[in-house]
């Protein structure tokens, strides 16, 4: 009997096998989160994204249409592209030349005569993928008849926030790409875990009041939602630290975490995208993004100055007291996320930890709280994909 996380096997969390199986069975047949829509904005630009074992790019066509392709050369299958960046009128691949129009067609064969007679160059156009845009974000899928992206976010679509988050433009500064040393299933089981918040951040989540959480899932998606506590509700446009962007009498935190591993935070002054993206058994990439209010920077700092008064007498702070810290070697790292005060640290920390454990033979799991039942729905709803696939 191997050892368990309850509803999965510890190796789901370790091994390679593993993860080969999901990168074919979930994220090459899933939508992929690929930017937002300002990435791909004028004809020639483009970006790449990595969906499973699948290299795609969304590229705008002359026609300022949104296409997405397979990264592959028709002839020996070399990536024609890297990761962002745009292109007059042509894509051309590094190895031979072929080159391509920015709507996928084979338009050049270099010594094309000499070398081959001739091609029928129209069955050599890119393979070309899905795209879609939904509420401002970008997403590829890797089949052509994908179908729409509200076939697949239609249950949710209007239970994720009242926002708008394609009027709110992005704020660059909060965008961040880091690793953390744990599988991505440690990760979204973190963010979707409703009985570490009082705890793993009891210093820094609890302007919002977990005991009234309602969530669940809608077929493969996880909705999240929880009012502020009373202290921060009350006269809140005064207290929150950039200005609101949803309407006023709608409060509180839409947590959504939608399949596979990807997860918003919109909350009433924002709109955040947490990506999951596995990397290795043990190593998952994190994209950060958000998007506020459309007023200037005027304003902002005048909402944070504002806001600064409440947040002194609230309290937000490390879960460890400062003389609890750890010391620690690496000059690249800010501190000991238990005395940090940041809840992003510290479910980094939480998750990190967590995964150091799995290789021990003495690694055991005891009982689920109620506020984990998602963590084990979630580890369902994997198994369920994997299976359906086999
Ligand atoms: S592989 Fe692309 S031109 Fe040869
Ligand atoms: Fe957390």
């Amino acid at each position: 009997m191997s050892r368990m996380l309850h509803n999965l096997p510890v190796e789901a969390y370790t091994c390679k096998q593993w993860f080969d199986r999901e990168q074919v069975n979930i994220f090459s047949k899933t939508w992929r989160f690929a930017g937002f829509m300002e990435d791909v904005s004028e004809p020639g630009q483009y970006i790449t994204v990595q969906a499973g074992l699948n290299n795609i790019f969304i590229i705008m066509g002359r026609d300022r249409r949104l296409r997405a392709f397979h990264n592959i050369c028709r002839h020996r299958g070399t990536q024609l592209i890297r990761a962002v960046g745009k292109t007059r009128k042509a894509l051309t691949c590094p190895y031979h030349d072929w080159t391509y129009d920015l709507e996928g067609n084979l338009i050049s064969v270099p010594d094309e005569d000499r070398e081959f007679g001739q091609i029928d160059k129209t069955c050599l156009g890119l393979k070309p993928a899905s795209v879609d845009i939904w509420k401002s974000m970008l997403f590829v899928h890797p089949d052509p008849d994908a179908g729409s992206i509200m076939d697949w976010f239609g249950h949710v679509d209007t239970r994720v926030g009242p926002h708008t988050p394609q009027e709110l433009p992005e704020y660059e500064e909060a965008r961040n790409t880091y690793e953390v040393r744990a599988n991505w299933k440690i990760v979204v089981e973190n963010y979707i875990d409703v009985y570490h918040l009082a705890h793993l951040h009891s210093g820094t989540l609890h302007m919002y009041d977990h005991a009234r959480a309602e969530y669940g899932f809608v077929g493969p998606h996880y909705l999240f939602w929880e009012p502020p506590v009373p202290e921060y509700a009350e006269d809140q446009d005064r207290k929150l630290p950039a200005p609101r962007v949803i309407p006023k009498d709608e409060n509180g935190t839409w947590v959504p975490m939608l399949f596979p591993g990807i997860g918003i935070g919109a909350t009433e002054d924002g709109w955040n995208v947490f990506i999951i993206e596995p990397l290795a058994p043990d190593r998952t990439r994190i994209t950060n993004r958000s998007r506020v209010a459309n007023v200037s920077a005027w304003e902002f700092s005048r909402q944070s100055m504002r806001s600064a008064g409440f947040w002194s007498s609230f309290g937000i702070g490390g879960k460890y007291k400062a003389d609890d810290a750890q010391p620690h070697n690496d000059p690249q790292s800010l501190g000991d996320p238990m005395t940090s005060g940041d809840f992003t640290a510290e479910d980094i920390y939480a998750c990190e930890q967590q995964q150091k454990s799995l290789y021990s033979p003495y690694y055991e799991v005891g009982p689920a709280a109620k506020g984990e039942c998602p963590v084990l729905d979630h580890q369902n709803i994997v198994l369920e994909w994997l299976e359906r696939s086999k």
